[in-house]
């Protein structure tokens, strides 16, 4: 293209009033943080033009819950943890925060999605076809993705079931060391995963997916957050043997290994030290308790992180027949009294006989989600 002397310096006339205007737009902008000696205030007006923009300051960081749980119903709000050692009045569950209801673009926290939950399943090699199958068959088919199956012998069977079958090559026995070498392996491999909570369950519990979700979600991952069952009423005692010589004695709370418990990714990651790469092993061989007893010993002892209370994990130690039938879906885990005692389990009544479902799960699912295939409504129908 030809330029004339003429017509290039008329273009640098244009591009100069065109910076001209540029700048005058822009002073107002630039002067703005000079005005800026004072502290920070919130800016309810700049957060509803750009709603969906930046991330929100975690005003509450020592407050466990950000978000109201569940439909708000009370019965649901009752049912959440309140965590030991706070005062109930400094510590409520908010109520649904009217202004994220009508902004929901506001709420920069993106909501919790069962793909963000690794669910262990802690299994041994005997119980692939007893345990496993009626999982599979039931919550198990909604949550493949999320679900690792941890055992200790290969089966190739249950291998075409499912691609997260994890042999964690340690022994089959149910001794101490066996059983922290499998939660060895689990921590390894959560921690490998990315995912935001780490959830253990035993290979007789029925884990409710929707309730597990909206606990977890009145949490933020990135908080300290280790939520279970108590399996005593009082706190365990201990030596000392990882930060003494034994000579003095720790009392913490643990999450029995039966109901399930979850971990918050935040919490986990402080864990390493204690638990990564075969460190668990060693925890647990210093202060010689079993599994679920050196988590809690790694989180309330060692950490400093209160164990919050959950009554809606469930295991089959406790009497499950008193769990209210009105109760039982909203409930995280359930599980049944196996061979020993065949009558300990939930009272629900549907489609299935006691006979046809002994352990219950299989009514429990076809109840949580009548359009399964082979739920009887359906093969009537
Ligand atoms: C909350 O956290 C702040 C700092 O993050 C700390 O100063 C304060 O003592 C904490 N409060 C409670 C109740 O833990
Ligand atoms: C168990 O052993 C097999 C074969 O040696 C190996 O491929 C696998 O990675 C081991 N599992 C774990 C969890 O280390």
């Amino acid at each position: 293209m030809h330029l004339s002397p003429v017509g290039l310096s008329k273009h640098c006339f244009l591009v100069s009033l065109a910076l001209c205007a540029l700048l005058l737009l822009l002073i107002p902008t630039l002067q703005a943080p000079q005005r800026q000696g004072e502290p920070p205030q919130p800016r309810p007006h700049a957060r509803l033009a750009k709603p969906r923009s930046g991330h929100e300051p975690h005003r509450t960081h020592n407050a466990t819950v950000h978000q109201s749980a569940g439909n708000g119903k009370d019965s649901d709000v009752n049912q959440l943890p309140l965590p030991r050692g706070r005062r109930q009045g400094s510590w409520r569950v908010p109520k649904r925060d009217s202004t994220r209801a009508s902004f929901p673009g506001s709420q920069s926290r993106e909501p919790l999605e069962q793909k963000d939950i690794f669910i262990a399943v802690k299994t041994t090699r005997k119980y692939h076809i007893s345990r496993l199958q009626l999982l599979f068959q039931t919550w198990v088919s909604k949550a493949k993705e999320q679900t690792f199956i941890f055992t200790d012998g290969e089966d190739k069977e249950l291998k075409q079931k499912s691609g997260n079958i994890i042999n964690t090559n340690c022994s089959a026995s149910h001794t101490r060391q066996a059983l922290c070498c499998k939660m060895s392996v689990e921590y390894d491999k959560f921690i490998e995963s990315q995912k935001k909570w780490f959830c253990h369950v035993d290979d007789d519990n029925y884990v409710i997916l929707p309730s597990l979700l909206r606990l977890l979600s009145s949490y933020s991952h990135t908080q300290d957050v280790y939520l279970g069952r108590p399996s005593l009423d009082h706190p365990i005692e201990a030596a000392e043997r990882v930060k003494s010589d034994g000579s003095m004695s720790v009392k913490f709370w643990f999450a029995t290994g039966g109901a399930g418990f979850c971990i918050s990714r935040g919490l986990a990651l402080k864990m390493s030290p204690w638990a990564s790469l075969g460190n668990f092993i060693t925890t647990a061989e210093k202060i010689r308790l079993p599994d679920d007893c050196t988590v809690g010993y790694i989180i309330e002892a060692l950490l400093e992180v209160p164990l919050m209370h959950t009554w809606l994990f469930h295991s089959h130690l406790e009497n499950l027949q008193r769990l209210p039938t009105a109760d039982i879906l909203r409930q995280v885990t359930l599980s049944y009294g196996g061979v020993e005692n065949r009558r300990n389990v939930v009272s629900i009544g549907g489609d299935f006989s006691l006979t046809e479902d002994p352990s219950r799960f299989k009514t429990v699912h076809c109840l949580l989600y009548p359009e399964t295939h082979w739920c009887p409504r359906n093969i009537r129908n």
